[in-house]
């Protein structure tokens, strides 16, 4: 099968493609290697791919429709997974218009292609952001979505209503996936755990909102990646799926696993609640394991200790990975 993969050179998006590639599928690879964070680190993603497997990559942006064409053209994708994003809540503040310009028009360039060139399957990287802050029980997909307290929330939201509205119409078959805050080797270096290790590290303070009491279902990306696959596979109607592990973390305990995986105390600062933030996030995945068959196999303790092995090896193996 030929799988298209947009993002495939950031964090989820090279995981995804690793894992197509080496189960034998072929991989065409979107990705503009924005400047969000440093690029030499999706470059790097991507040299890791291809010392394993060989693959097509286009260093184009979804937004280029003619580009985008002519890669739906070449490529005629049996599927596509479309991560291309720009991802985290506290930036889209400062820049809404970016947000919804490749995350909403970019989804509809996308799913217009994917109608014209008849895919037989259109997988959407959705968030648990789009439950905005729902109060402490966990999260179904059939709750009400009508509340997004960020920017990038409501864009992820309209990126689902788009596909819908797809589905609907032309009848393609979608799956939006809503990842519940993902870690593991390669993590985006904005995100918590991957910003902490490298404060942690460098003897530097780690800035504690909220006194530490937020929680999130903090889920290791090969689970995360299982969930993919099956819903690539799988070929629904239209569906929507968490992917987390239905268990939620309270900040001030994550950051104690980190500082003992990396046996060093961390320093912190205590901060306000930022906006944008939701206090809590988990997954209810019960509609996940029915329908495919998922199952998250690591815990945060087995994934932060894994975390750490990958983290450390790095900083001696590679200066452009390491964290600012
Ligand atoms: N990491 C998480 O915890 C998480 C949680 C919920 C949802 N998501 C979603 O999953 C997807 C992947 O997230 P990630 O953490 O791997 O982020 P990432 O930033 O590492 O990956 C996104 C990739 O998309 C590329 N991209 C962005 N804009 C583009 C454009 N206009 N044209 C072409 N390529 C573009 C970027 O260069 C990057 O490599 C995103 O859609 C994100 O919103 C992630």
């Amino acid at each position: 099968m030929k799988i298209l993969v947009t993002g495939g050179a950031g964090f989820i998006g090279s995981h995804v493609a690793e894992r197509l590639l080496a189960r034998g599928d072929q991989v065409a690879i979107i990705d503009n290697l924005n400047t969000f964070y440093d690029p030499a680190v999706k470059r790097a993603n991507l040299e890791l791919l291809r010392a394993r497997h060989n693959f097509e990559f286009y260093p184009d942006d979804i937004l280029d429709r003619n580009a985008m064409e002519r890669i739906f053209r070449l490529e005629k994708p049996d599927r596509v997974v479309h991560l291309a994003a720009r991802a985290g809540v506290r930036p889209s503040l400062s820049d809404p218009v970016l947000y919804a310009e490749v995350n909403v028009t970019g989804t509809a360039v996308l799913l217009e292609l994917a109608r014209q060139f008849e895919v037989g399957n259109f997988l959407f990287g959705s968030s648990s952001s789009v439950y905005g802050a729902a109060g402490n029980v966990t999260f179904r997909e059939d709750d009400p979505v009508a509340k997004p307290i960020s920017p990038y929330a409501a864009t992820k939201r309209a990126g689902e209503l788009l596909c819908y509205s797809y589905h609907h119409n032309c009848g393609l078959r979608v799956c939006c996936l809503r990842f519940f805050t993902v870690y593991g080797p390669r993590q985006r270096p904005d995100m918590a755990i991957a910003k902490f290790a490298g404060l942690i590290t460098q003897g530097r303070a780690l800035p504690v909102y909220a006194h530490g009491n937020s929680e999130r279902d903090y889920t290791y990306v090969s689970d995360i990646v299982d969930g993919v696959i099956a819903a690539l596979d799988a070929q629904f109607n239209f569906e929507i799926f968490n992917l987390g592990t239905g268990r939620s973390v309270k900040l001030l305990d994550l950051i104690s696993l980190l500082e003992n995986a990396l046996e060093i105390r961390a320093q912190r600062q205590e901060l306000p609640a930022q906006d944008g933030d939701v206090p809590f996030t988990c997954a209810d995945i019960s509609k996940a394991r029915t329908m495919l068959n998922y199952q998250p196999q690591c815990s945060i303790e087995c994934g932060i200790s894994r975390f750490v092995e990958w983290f450390c090896g790095r900083q001696k193996a590679s200066p452009a990975h390491r964290t600012e």
